[in-house]
């Protein structure tokens, strides 16, 4: 039913302001659990079948939840139910924070494609810490790894940046499955800059420290050249990182057909054009030492087939799911022969 009616749902959901449409969809998550679990359970099945992950996870397929989607963890227990194999959930940061003002949320239908400039509006590392024990108590952890991903605070300078990821890390080390640190979102001023190998040889060391045993992933953005990805990428080897994440989203608008002219994040279609090479550059520099995660316009099973051909332990995606629907982590899945 929730693939069948995705038709009809799909033009009232884009009738909607964007970020409108997010929230009325995660408030029906948050307020109606049970029922749309149960919807999506008689609906779609539940391909998944266990495989190996990072960080020695065993996943639940190889179709990941990419982070952003539901940055304060608001319907953790749902989306495995779509047929996700794993959930990432943030970016959370120290600090709660709005966001920038909106609109910040953009559809370009004709591309399948979103733009972003959310700049990480949470509820904070430390409110997400008590939902997700509050969900481990009621009994309503999912049963695939859950993992959260951890961010600089706005207010926070990149001088004290490594302090703001140790806090929220320490705040919800032993609640969740694995960490991935987030220096490649472009919607933070200066973000980006603690991908330099200079501060990340610092940073990574002290989340792990922070994460008390539990796996560490980078995520890299799609914009490094392929010498910063190698540098990266060695050096989350070095810190003892459980895994890459390629890619996040792109400042570039030079692969669209339409451009609204809207400044932050490229995700969805047009994005696996750019981040398809990376995603090989990040395999090729990683030569089997570290998984690689890939992500980046990922729509069909063809797509997920070849970048785990190419080597990548699993997938994730995010915009695909607002242009084709509930049903497509399932789908995928099943296309792939998971079954
Ligand atoms: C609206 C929106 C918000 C996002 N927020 C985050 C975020 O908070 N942290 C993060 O690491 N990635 C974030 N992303 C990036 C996704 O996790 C993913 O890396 C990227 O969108 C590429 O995958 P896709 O083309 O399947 O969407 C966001 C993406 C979108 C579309």
């Amino acid at each position: 039913m929730l693939d069948l009616a995705w038709p009809l749902v799909r033009p009232v959901l884009f009738s909607l302001d964007a970020e409108r449409a997010h929230e009325w969809t995660l408030a029906a998550l948050a307020a109606a659990p049970r029922l749309l679990t149960a919807v999506a359970d008689l609906t779609l099945g539940l391909p998944n079948r266990p495989r190996p992950g990072f960080g020695g996870l065993t996943l639940d397929g190889p179709v990941g939840l990419a982070a952003g989607l539901d940055k304060d963890g608001r319907a953790i227990g749902f989306w495995p139910h779509l047929g996700f194999g794993f959930v990432e959930v943030g970016t959370v940061t120290l600090h709660p924070q709005p966001g920038n003002p909106r609109p910040r949320l953009f559809r370009l239908p004709g591309d399948r494609a979103l733009i972003n400039r959310m700049g990480f509006n949470n509820r904070g590392s430390a409110a997400l810490a008590a939902r997700i024990r509050a969900l481990r108590s009621a009994g309503r952890w999912p049963s695939v790894p859950v993992g959260a991903n951890i961010g600089k605070s706005k207010i926070t300078s990149n001088e004290e940046a490594v302090a703001d990821y140790v806090g929220s890390t320490k705040n919800l080390a032993g609640l969740v499955d694995w960490f991935t640190v987030n220096v490649s979102s472009p919607n933070t001023p200066g973000l980006r800059a603690l991908q330099d190998g200079e501060v990340l040889r610092r940073l990574l060391p002290a989340v792990l420290d922070a994460a008390r045993g539990t796996p560490v992933l980078l995520k890299l953005a799609p914009d490094l050249e392929d010498d910063g990805i190698a540098a990266a990428v060695e050096i989350a080897i070095a810190s003892g990182l459980s895994g890459i994440v390629a890619t996040n989203t792109t400042l570039r608008r030079d692969v669209l057909a339409e451009d609204p002219q809207e400044a932050g994040g490229l995700s969805g279609a047009p994005l696996w054009s750019i981040a398809r090479p990376k995603i090989g550059f990040a395999l090729a520099a990683a030569a089997g030492r570290i998984p690689v995660v890939g992500a980046g316009g990922i729509e069909t099973a063809e797509q997920v087939r070849e970048l785990l051909e190419a080597g990548c332990i699993a997938v994730q995606l995010y915009s695909g799911l607002i242009f084709h629907g509930p049903g497509l982590p399932s789908r995928l899945t099943r296309e792939l022969g998971v079954t």
